[in-house]
């Protein structure tokens, strides 16, 4: 018999408002995500997912909260994030948010528009001071020096595993079924799938998380 573990899982996009019809997002789709959960819940696991807007329908037995702003899916992690035993961080957080947000939509008046923006908070960092047990595994979606740029994202955000992925192509990335990543762990060690089905290496990354927390 396993012992279930409490998986919190991120997702998706964030969106981040100019005007009411406008945003800024990035291409995730929440795939991985969403496959994280369905491989945790088929390990008889319990699942939550925050996921930001995405086109997916929802795994049955999963508690998904919906946000939209990087600043809604901080506050939602930071207030599940103590009940969890594993925190997944699959979500393409935007960076930037615009320092004012209008409430109607903007119209073309003038040749050029100047857009200013400010960073959102990191959400692993933050969930770092609450941290107790929890076993913290993060993504780096990198087009180039991958696992330099993963292993460095890795020890600043003090996480127990990073799944390194080569995005930027057509093959494997964001919104498509298949993924090129390697495993770094804390201890140094990493672990190279290559390209692979984002179902299967759900899989593999649930596993991982499993042996980590012990
Ligand atoms: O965006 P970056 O490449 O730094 O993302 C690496 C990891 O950090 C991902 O797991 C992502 O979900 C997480 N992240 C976060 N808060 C942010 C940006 C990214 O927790 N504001």
């Amino acid at each position: 018999m396993i012992k279930p573990l409490k998986f919190l899982i991120s997702a998706g996009p964030t969106r981040e408002h100019i005007d009411p019809v406008r945003f800024i997002t990035n291409a995730s789709s929440g795939k991985m995500g969403f496959m994280i959960a369905e491989a945790a819940l088929a390990a008889g696991h319990q699942v939550k997912v925050v996921t930001g807007p995405v086109n997916l329908e929802y795994p049955e037995k999963t508690e998904v909260i919906e946000v939209t702003t990087a600043m809604e899916m901080h506050l939602a992690i930071m207030q599940n994030f103590p009940a969890c035993d594993v925190l997944v961080m699959t979500a393409a957080v935007c960076d930037f948010r615009p320092i004012k947000t209008s409430i109607n939509k903007i119209h073309k008046s003038d040749a050029t528009f100047i857009l200013r923006l400010e960073r959102n908070p990191d959400i692993l960092l933050s969930v770092r001071r609450l941290e107790k047990n929890q076993t913290i595994v993060g993504f780096a979606a990198e087009t180039n020096d991958v696992i330099v740029s993963a292993r460095r994202k890795l020890e600043k955000k003090r996480m127990d595993m990073i799944v390194a992925n080569e995005v930027g192509g057509k093959e494997y990335g964001f919104a498509v079924e298949h993924i090129k990543a390697t495993l770094l762990f804390k201890n140094g060690a990493d672990r190279e799938i290559g390209r692979c089905r984002k179902k299967d290496i759900a899989e593999v990354i649930v596993n991982e998380a499993i042996k980590i927390h012990g």
